[in-house]
């Protein structure tokens, strides 16, 4: 280990993880889908780094905008206005659906997500939030009650009036189903818990557009408009998480625009600054945003669409639409989840494949059944099981994410079909890693 993981150890912490023992990688540069070590070793960037990077590396209209502002104009509060900021929120209405106009800026997920809830609370003057148990808002202590995850555990109890409900999860239906028989009652339950949590009492369900870090979950087509209808019938508000899935991840610029379903709010953040700076937003309907004409918006933060956040976000969003990134990632799904389909005909631990856009995952089955190879919520020894794996990937320099029994793939939009399938050819020589050891148990 050199100076700088010696130091970075011993000052600085590193997130979601006991910190004796932690090996980091030194990176000292990037460029593209590829990054690079102290030690010169190059990695494939399979998880966008934390799914934000969606650009890649260095994108150099990004970095080139970045200095432009700095050096114009780098210190504005949040009651100023000036350029990037107008064409942010402008370029924001463009790109989002139907109505959705109005943008409430803020630095990342957890908090774009706190601050849509506290606006559906104000518009409709109810309490309560529907949320999924497979879901994954943020870290804050508001985020993490809204948040279905186990990483919600360790702070319970948090802030009451979240109801949770089950996911659209086929794979491994929670209502024992399958498709044959599925009346969905994914929706139908949801439907149930609103009467009996009384429905003047909710004000929004909040749900990922796809859900992400838990499990790549979709559902079947007809699942969002039917939780408009709902949403609809009972006057609830519908909030469409798309921290993970927004800004083209999925093949079109938001995951509910696979549905046609327009949400009265999106949250976003990750992509929207490219990973190269911070800044989340909340883009509003344009009926919650005549409701903020009349009424005081209650909310702020220092860093309230700080310049050079913007500018970096502007620029990344305006290269999104220039080099029409929702189509080309949908072009290259089909490749995607051709490749794992025909890895889960090949390897039967592998159980199910699902995704859109360039966002896929491996579900890692006990052969012959839809159970995980390794436990929901797998402890650090749980997870030496899945070690030969880990350890071809990290050998051949495939930096992706390994979460219990998912491999979760989600390189930057701007990938080539030859990187993306040399990605694919490594995980396939991970799984062959694991497969010999796996069959024989
Ligand atoms: C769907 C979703 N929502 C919210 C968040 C939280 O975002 P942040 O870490 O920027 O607060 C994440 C982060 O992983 C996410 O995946």
């Amino acid at each position: 280990m050199s100076w700088i993981s010696e130091k970075t150890s011993e000052f600085v912490y590193y997130t979601w993880t006991r910190q004796k023992g932690v090996v980091p990688i030194e990176i000292a540069g990037g460029e593209g889908v590829w990054f690079w070590d102290t030690a010169g070793k190059r990695y494939l960037d399979f998880a966008s780094q934390v799914f934000n990077a969606n650009l890649g590396h260095q994108h150099p209209r990004v970095v080139e905008a970045i200095k432009r502002q700095a050096e114009s104009l780098a210190v504005a509060g949040p009651k100023m206005a000036y350029e990037a900021k107008a064409l942010l929120g402008e370029t924001l209405a463009r790109v989002t659906p139907g109505d959705l106009r109005k943008s409430f800026f803020c630095l990342g997920g957890a908090e774009a997500n706190e601050n849509a809830v506290k606006m559906a609370r104000t518009v409709t003057g109810r309490q309560k939030i529907i949320t999924r148990y497979r879901s994954y808002h943020g870290a804050t202590l508001g985020a993490l009650a809204l948040t279905g995850d186990p990483r919600r555990h360790p702070f319970e109890p948090l802030a009451p009036g979240i109801v949770r409900v089950h996911d659209p999860y086929c794979w491994r239906c929670p209502f024992g189903q399958k498709v044959e028989t599925c009346h969905r009652e994914c929706v139908s339950s949801i439907e149930e818990i609103i009467e009996l949590e009384g429905p003047e009492s909710i004000a929004a369900i909040l749900l990922e557009g796809i859900s992400g870090a838990n499990g790549v979950v979709v559902g079947p087509d007809d699942y969002w408009p039917r939780i408009r209808k709902l949403c609809d019938k009972y006057g609830i508000l519908l909030i469409s998480d798309e921290v993970f899935t927004g800004l083209g991840r999925t093949g079109k610029w938001f995951a509910v625009d696979h549905w046609n379903v327009v949400p009265d709010m999106i949250t976003m953040a990750k992509g929207l600054g490219a990973g190269h700076l911070p800044l989340g937003a909340v883009v509003t309907s344009d009926a919650i945003a005549r409701y903020y004409d009349e009424n005081p918006l209650v909310g702020g933060l220092t860093s309230y669409a700080p310049p050079i956040c913007v500018a970096a976000a502007l620029e990344a969003v305006r290269a999104c639409e220039d080099e029409r990134l929702p189509e080309k990632v949908a072009a290259l799904e089909p490749l995607l989840m051709g490749r794992l389909r025909e890895m889960r005909a090949r390897y039967p631990l592998i159980g199910d494949v699902r995704g859109r856009g360039l966002l896929g995952i491996i579900e890692l089955s006990v052969p012959g059944t839809n159970q995980p190879l390794v436990p929901f919520n797998a402890s650090a020894k749980d997870m030496e099981r899945l070690a030969p794996l880990v350890k071809t990937f990290s050998e051949r320099g495939l930096y992706i994410t390994v979460r219990w029994n998912y491999v979760i793939v989600a390189p930057p939009l701007i990938i080539t079909q030859s990187d993306l399938m040399k990605g694919l050819d490594m995980i396939e020589e991970g799984i062959a890693a694991l497969a010999p050891q796996e069959v024989a148990l």
